[in-house]
């Protein structure tokens, strides 16, 4: 059986004005108009044997989450509430040690499928065949991480440099490589050799805190006292913030990843996108002949290459191409598509006003 952990604790500030710090990316409805990203994850695992997710998120989001969950039909499902976000070493920490407390030590290291739950993967059914491979990986005792086939020379994710085979399931891994610049991007792309890090994973629990420890003791020993001074609340484990406000922030990538010597990667090729800008989700929507991407009520004349998404009242665009027009009930967004990612910018200065 596979432990489904999904990381839902992130902020989603490059899809401002639509995710804000109460409702943000994972919770929205972005390719779906019935289901939020949230949703979208966990019904991907409709035909994988798994048992009800367990969720980790910020504990502002705890209704939020569970009345999502609920929708998707997992009454109940249980939610580890974090005080704040350590990212996502910590997170995936307490997530492995909450599903090893009770079991026996004798008993099979529980299989986890750390999953992000804002992220877009349009071929399912090569999804499930991935996972069927990773899970072979992982039940030999490696970290397996989900390697996607680069469509392009992308700044906005790590890259994995893959080794040798490993049987026909995936590769080992010679090297992790976070965020590269763009002229190293397009020289990974061509070398053939990178997989984009999709920010999805599968181990056992146990080794996972195993590998924790020999990298980051000083992470493992916080995670634990934290969960163990935790308190129940119906499905909720809430975090104890005194002990949990003290644990470093670190990535799964930087504190276990690229320093293990278990690492593997199985490929994946299904359409995957993180949506982690406006122009992403333009890319991953459907698109008219003029490539306009349109939701809502709105009128686009002339208009080419825009995503327009119009919550409240009409939105009319004339003579504009590649753009980016995002209305809200508090707050319009009309960016050119090639600054989109500078969007986390007006977030900061929003903050900053105060
Ligand atoms: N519960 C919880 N707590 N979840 C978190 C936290 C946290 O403190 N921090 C991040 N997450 C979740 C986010 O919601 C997101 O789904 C996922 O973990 C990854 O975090 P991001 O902050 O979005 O990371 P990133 O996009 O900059 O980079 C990572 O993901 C890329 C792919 O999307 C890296 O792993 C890159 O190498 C990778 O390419
Ligand atoms: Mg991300």
């Amino acid at each position: 059986m596979i432990h489904p952990v999904i990381l839902a604790g992130g902020t989603g500030s490059r899809l401002w004005p639509l995710s804000r710090q109460l409702n943000p990316k994972q919770f929205l409805k972005l390719t779906d108009h019935r289901l939020s990203m949230l949703q979208l994850t966990v019904g991907r695992l409709d035909n994988v044997n798994t048992t009800t997710p367990l969720l980790i998120c910020n504990e502002e989001h705890r209704f939020l989450a569970a009345e999502q969950m609920r929708q998707a039909g997992f009454d109940n499902a249980p939610i580890l509430l974090e005080p704040c976000g350590r990212n996502t070493a910590p997170a995936i920490a307490l997530a492995a040690l909450e599903l090893i407390k009770g079991a026996h030590q004798d008993a099979e290291d529980p299989l986890m499928l750390v999953l992000a739950a804002d992220h877009l993967i349009q071929d399912v059914s090569e999804f499930e065949n991935s996972i069927g491979r990773a899970a072979a990986l992982a039940k030999s005792g490696k970290l397996v991480t989900f390697g996607i086939v680069p469509s392009h020379a992308e700044t906005g994710y790590g890259y994995i440099q893959r080794g040798s085979e490993l049987g026909s399931e995936g590769f080992t891994v010679n090297r992790f490589v976070e965020k590269p610049d763009q002229s190293t991007a397009q020289n990974y792309l061509s070398s053939g050799d990178y997989f984009w890090n999709s920010g999805m994973f599968m181990f056992g629990a146990r080794r996972y805190l195993a590998e924790l420890e020999l990298h980051r003791p000083d992470i493992l020993a916080i995670c634990q006292a934290a969960l163990d001074q935790a308190q129940a609340d119906l499905h909720f484990t809430r975090i104890s913030e005194s002990i949990f406000s003290e644990c470093p922030e670190d990535s799964i990538d930087y504190a276990v990843m690229e320093k293990t010597d278990n690492a593997a990667v199985v490929a994946l090729d299904a359409g995957w996108s993180d949506i982690g800008s406006w122009a992403a989700l333009w890319d991953a929507l459907p698109k008219d002949d003029n490539g306009n991407s349109l939701t809502g009520d709105v009128i686009a004349q002339d208009t080419e290459n825009t995503l327009v998404r119009a919550d409240n009242r009409l939105v009319a665009t004339l003579g504009v191409k590649d753009l980016v027009v995002i209305e809200t009930k508090d707050a319009l967004l009309v960016a050119h598509k090639n600054n989109v990612q500078n969007v986390k910018k007006v977030v900061e200065q929003i903050k900053n006003d105060g």
